[in-house]
């Protein structure tokens, strides 16, 4: 079992997850209060969620804020690097593209 899907009850650790609901283009998505909204969106299985100029897809690629790979916007707010921003309850979270001819 992969350390992401061990139930907090389950946890020899002992944490206590605080449950969020994050909305990715209108999708509601779980996540636990401390998760990135990149850490949300992996959590959900998508490995990509944007479209780079060629059209290749485009995720995490470092994770520490250094790429730009996974812009989001979040809360009406562009170019947000998914990987840097702490998930919030009730975020609305749309993906973007920057393939030719898309204005998102
Ligand atoms: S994955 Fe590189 S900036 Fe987010």
């Amino acid at each position: 079992m992969s350390p992401r899907l061990l139930r907090a009850d389950a946890d020899p650790v002992g944490r206590h997850d605080t449950p969020l609901t994050v909305t990715v283009n209108g999708e509601p998505l779980a996540g636990v209060a401390g998760q990135t909204v990149a850490g949300v969106l992996l959590a959900s299985g998508r490995r990509s969620w944007r479209a780079g100029p060629s059209g290749a897809p485009r995720g995490v690629f470092c994770g520490i804020g250094v790429c730009f790979d996974c812009l989001v916007t979040v809360n009406g707010e562009r170019d947000v690097r998914a990987c840097r921003r702490r998930a919030a309850d009730g975020d609305v979270v749309t993906t973007q593209s920057r393939e030719p001819g898309d204005a998102r």
